[in-house]
């Protein structure tokens, strides 16, 4: 049967089709309208059954533009074939068809999965097999490993007020960014981290902002977010602690204010996304690793 690939329309039932190839990372309708707002949104459909004769979505592909400091990357954020359609090259041609649109955004490198600020999975999640296998044989290269962590809430002591009362000893608050927070945040971020300007810009947009600082004088030291991107989930991430700050604590009470808010919004488990510093998080919320995925990368 001919296939027809084609950009995605609201009404395809493209996200059914996900929910049905992807059962590990099902979309409610708020996490779909998130991931599928890219520069680059494409269905295969096939002529459906006779029955009907409509055409049917069996595959999908969305692409976003991720520029980087050397460059523009192609971040291939959604890619699935349903199931019953599989190994047919439906998932070569969608791929092909991401690849020559996102070249055309100026992309030089594909990644699937991860990208920024807003990306699904940060790679492959290691229980997709056929994932891993058709990314090999398309020729992409591993890259390393990501890994999310998941922390428990409910027996999570949130409390920071002996912390908070030490960092005020030496000079340092910590509370909730407002608006305001803007221009000083974004001096530690352009020091730093500048990459993650885009996600922290839509954690100071929430209401309220799911941005947590530890402040001294005009200066933020420390910064932790949450709820930036995966609507609905309990997504906590960046945070970073100016090096001059390190080692005061300031970190582990940023982290617990944002577990705190998590909490409250009813979630029983938070997801620290693409987490480095495994030790950090392991000593100071009890985390551990929730989902493990491969980066892989291509030239264009
Ligand atoms: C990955 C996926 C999109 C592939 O779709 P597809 O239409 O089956 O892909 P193709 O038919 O174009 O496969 C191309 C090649 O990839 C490899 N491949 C694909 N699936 C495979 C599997 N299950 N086992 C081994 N190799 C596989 C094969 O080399 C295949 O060529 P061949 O069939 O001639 O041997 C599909 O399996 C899927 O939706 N998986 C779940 C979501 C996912 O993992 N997405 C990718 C990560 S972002």
């Amino acid at each position: 049967m001919s296939h027809t690939i084609r950009p995605l329309h609201p009404a395809d039932a493209a996200r059914a089709l996900w929910n049905r190839s992807v059962p590990l990372w099902p979309m409610t309708p708020a996490l779909w309208a998130e991931m599928v707002d890219a520069e680059v949104a494409l269905v295969a459909t096939e002529a459906g059954g006779a029955a009907h004769g409509q055409e049917e979505v069996v595959g999908l592909a969305v692409g976003a533009r991720w520029p980087v400091a050397d460059g523009v990357r192609g971040s291939v954020r959604l890619l699935a074939v349903d199931p019953a359609h599989r190994r047919r090259g439906l998932g070569t041609a969608l791929l092909d068809a991401v690849a020559e649109a996102l070249g055309q955004h100026g992309a030089t490198v594909l990644r699937l999965g991860e990208g920024a600020p807003v990306y699904l999975t940060p790679g492959i999640d290691l229980r997709e097999a056929a994932g891993l296998a058709f990314a090999d044989a398309r020729g992409f290269a591993p890259i390393g490993e990501a890994v999310h962590l998941g922390v428990a809430l409910g027996p999570l002591d949130t409390d920071t007020e002996a912390d908070g009362a030490r960092l005020a000893e030496a000079g340092v608050t910590v509370r909730r960014a407002t608006p305001s927070d803007h221009a000083p945040l974004a001096r530690l971020l352009d020091a730093e981290w500048p990459a993650w300007h885009p996600e922290v810009a839509r954690a100071l947009a929430n209401d309220p902002p799911s941005v947590h600082l530890a402040v001294r004088g005009a200066d933020v030291l420390g910064f932790a977010a949450h709820s930036s991107s995966h609507a609905g989930m309990p997504w906590f991430g960046p945070m970073g602690t100016a090096p001059a700050a390190r080692g005061l604590g300031v970190g582990a009470v940023l982290l617990r204010h944002c577990l705190a808010d998590l909490r409250e919004a009813g979630h029983a488990q938070a997801t620290i996304a693409w987490a480095a510093s495994l030790p950090f998080y392991e000593k100071a919320v009890g985390a551990t690793v929730s989902h493990r995925f491969r980066r892989v990368e291509r030239p264009l």
